[in-house]
């Protein structure tokens, strides 16, 4: 097996860590690129993309916050530039499905002129456990709207082992590779399954999405995170995704991880446990 130097890009983040993880266990050369990595590497400052660009063959690129924010096209356009003539041999960029933005970052890498794959992800697990509804569900109150629409949330674990064959992999090269959990659930199923695995009586409550938004804004939530999450909710979250795919079962020899199995494993950390 040829040893690659690949740079993880948000390589400490929700997927990058578990991907860093297994190609080094693979025995690949990883570089973490973050703000707080040496060198380091942000996004919103291109005078340190080349640093942490020269001498990488394979690139894993997570965007910050999202594909879907102005400034994304833009940026994606200029890290590929970037990437090609620093002699990077293949980028592999996680991208989010049912976002028409995210599509066209996608279309940047594809016509870069490198190799590339896209793991085009539904919405993860771990926004319940590592991200924004975090906060709500250790509080015990949890106000969302759309709570009606069933989505296949996906696991990190599975995403990260599709996006290290992706990188890892010659025969998944030029491919879109769009991956899902195994079953579709609403809101109420994953509130009832984090109950029944914590023990707790977490209450979910249905709001449009105007009062969403309103109480974002009294939490003093920042007004750039108020639009990602309105334009998620609203054009996202729709019903458009309301199917799963295969990709899991068939790169990986297995059924994608469910839900139930992701609250019984989570519930163990303690994350959701107020007293703890
Ligand atoms: N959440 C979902 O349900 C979902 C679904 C589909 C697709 N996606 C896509 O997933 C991507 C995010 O991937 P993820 O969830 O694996 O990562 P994440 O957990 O959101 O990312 C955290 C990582 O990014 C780094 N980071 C934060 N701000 C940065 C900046 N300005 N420049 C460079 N690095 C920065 C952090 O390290 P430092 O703090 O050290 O910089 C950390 O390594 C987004 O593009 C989103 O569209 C998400």
């Amino acid at each position: 097996m040829t040893q690659d130097n690949i740079l993880v890009i948000g390589g400490t983040g929700k997927t990058g860590r578990k991907v860093a993880q297994h190609l080094t266990a693979l025995g690949h050369n990883v570089r973490i690129g973050s703000r707080s990595a040496k060198p380091s590497f942000d996004w919103e400052d291109i005078t340190t993309w080349q640093e942490a660009l020269t001498g990488m063959d394979k690139v894993y690129i997570t965007f910050q916050p999202d594909l879907a924010v102005p400034g994304a096209p833009e940026a994606i356009t200029a890290l590929c530039e970037m990437a090609k003539k620093s002699n990077v041999q293949k980028l592999v960029i996680l991208s989010g499905r049912g976002e028409k933005e995210a599509q066209h970052c996608e279309q940047i890498v594809i016509n870069s002129g490198l190799q590339w794959s896209v793991v085009r992800a539904d919405w993860f697990n771990q926004n319940f456990s590592e991200s924004f509804f975090l906060d709500p569900i250790y509080a015990g109150q949890v106000a969302l709207p759309r709570t009606e629409v069933k989505i296949p949330f996906i696991d990190t674990d599975d995403i990260a082992e599709i996006a290290v064959k992706a990188l890892t992999e010659d025969k998944y090269n030029g491919r879109v590779l769009e991956v899902t959990g195994p079953e579709l659930i609403t809101f109420g199923d994953v509130i009832s399954m984090i109950n029944q695995a914590t023990g707790r009586d977490i209450k979910l409550h249905a709001i449009d999405i105007d009062s969403y938004v309103e109480m974002l804004r009294e939490h003093k939530v920042p007004e750039s995170y108020i639009w990602l999450i309105n334009y998620l909710f609203t054009n996202v979250l729709d019903g458009r995704n309301s199917s799963t795919t295969k990709t899991v079962d068939e790169l990986l020899g297995r059924p994608a991880k469910s839900f139930a199995d992701y609250a019984t494993e989570t519930a163990k950390t303690g994350v959701w446990n107020p007293n703890s």
